[in-house]
């Protein structure tokens, strides 16, 4: 304990050393720039940030008027991109020092592991697996665990199966959450789920006919490199190594369509980089080897993201056309958002993926255009806060997006199962 505070104390002193001895620091400052576009010259102006030169980040994207175009832009651009949306006349704010405004990552103080697992708290990846565990203990009829294989660090990643009755062959909603590391809440809504679904007596109804498997972290390396420090606290993508550089963005590394649209082709690029191939990682390769395992049983597929309070559907490699069956797609979302707006929640903005924005490689157009899953989904979790949306609002968004998965759950059962009686509703 002791030596341990020497050491931390040797540490302190050197990072001050360093802070004094040098400017490279300056570089590490970013500032949040949020853009609000009000006509169309403006959304065409914007547009035009996916530019690698512009130098900027994009951390959210918009394609309509009630929603801002959010930047993370290094300190030696600001002046560039202020001059940006000026010529083009686009009004926007700033925020200096970004980095700093960014919580400490959560390091699971003892008294929380004392005290047992707070569903309305952010976890480490090995916390959320021991609950899991504890779970499937205590509930070994409904919850059951599939081990999927292994992230590229070597983390085991789990499938958590929630049934009524594991051998009815029940239709099937999957659900994944955490492919991009930094959108903690994701994974926490995708727990808050298992754990309603394993344990409140009133979801007896939600697993009437209707199976839910949820991959709470697909993404587990990304993750708990976002926890290590604040530095790390916006990655987005896996760990694995390319060239010279870490990570592939799992939601450009799906084969369908495959980097078409929306994606780098630099491995260096913190954003968008669609991987040396299709699947090239382990993690995306684990959820297309169980989206393939359940096939035709699967009726709906929603990969849980933030931010934004988007619901969107196929295609998301064009915004040129729309599925034959968009309509149907279209209404689902519109419910489900009514749900979670008649729960005190706020409602989503629902249009297909690529009309957002194009981006191919989604999980969302591969279970779509390759498994067959009738309804799919991407949806953006949470507006405001940007990606370090705050502990304490946990307890009261998580409830009500649950209200919109029990629509979910409605619309499936009412349309794929066999074993549901009219006689219920
Ligand atoms: N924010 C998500 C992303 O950039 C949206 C994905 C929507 N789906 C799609 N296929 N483009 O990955
Ligand atoms: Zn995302």
């Amino acid at each position: 304990m002791v030596l341990h505070r020497r050491i931390v104390f040797l540490f302190g002193l050197l990072a001050l050393c360093w802070r004094a001895g040098g400017s490279e620091n300056e570089y590490d400052e970013h500032s949040l720039v949020k853009l609000h576009p009000k006509t169309s010259s403006h959304l065409e102006a914007i547009k035009d940030l996916d530019n690698p030169e512009h130098g900027v980040q994009i951390l959210k994207r918009s394609r309509t008027f009630d929603d801002t175009t959010d930047l993370l832009v290094p300190a030696n651009r600001v002046q560039y991109v202020q001059a940006f949306a000026a010529t083009h006349n686009i009004t926007h704010d700033v925020r200096e020092n970004y980095e700093r405004t960014l919580e400490s990552p959560e390091r699971t103080p003892r008294r929380r592991m004392l005290r047992g697992f707070n569903i309305f708290e952010y976890h480490s990846y090995a916390e959320m697996q021991e609950y899991l565990d504890v779970l499937a203990n205590k509930c070994p009829n409904i919850v059951k665990l599939q081990t999927l294989g292994n992230s590229y660090q070597g983390r085991k990643v789990r499938l958590v199966k929630l049934s009524s009755n594991h051998n009815a062959g029940n239709p099937v909603i999957f659900i994944d959450a955490g492919i991009h590391a930094r959108e903690w809440v994701a994974p926490a809504m995708a727990m808050y789920l298992i754990q309603r679904l394993a344990i409140d007596p009133d979801a007896a109804k939600d697993l009437n006919g209707v199976d839910w498997y949820i991959l709470p972290v697909v993404n587990p390396d990304g993750y708990e490199f976002t926890r290590s420090s604040k530095a790390n606290r916006l990655w987005r993508k896996t760990r694995s190594k390319n060239a010279n550089c870490f990570g592939v963005d799992g939601n450009r590394n799906y084969g369908f369509k495959w980097a078409v649209s929306g994606v780098s082709k630099n491995p260096c690029d913190k954003e968008t980089y669609a991987g040396p191939k299709p699947f090239s990682e382990p993690e995306t390769q684990m959820v297309k080897n169980a989206l393939m395992e359940y096939g035709k049983r699967i009726k709906l597929y929603v990969s849980l993201h933030a931010y934004g309070q988007y619901l969107v559907y196929p295609w998301g490699y064009t915004g040129d056309y729309l599925p034959r069956e968009w309509k149907k797609l279209d209404s689902l979302a519109r419910m489900v958002s009514t749900a979670v707006q008649a729960a005190g929640g706020k409602p989503f903005r629902v249009m297909s993926a690529g009309k957002w924005y194009p981006a191919a490689g989604g999980s969302d157009d591969f279970a779509f255009g390759v498994v067959g899953v009738p309804y799919s989904y991407t949806m953006e979790l949470t507006d405001g806060y940007e990606f370090t949306y705050p502990e304490r609002l946990l307890k009261t968004v998580l409830p009500q997006f649950f209200e919109g998965f029990r629509a979910f759950g409605t619309q499936i059962r009412r349309e794929f199962s066999p074993s549901r009686h009219k006689r219920d509703e």
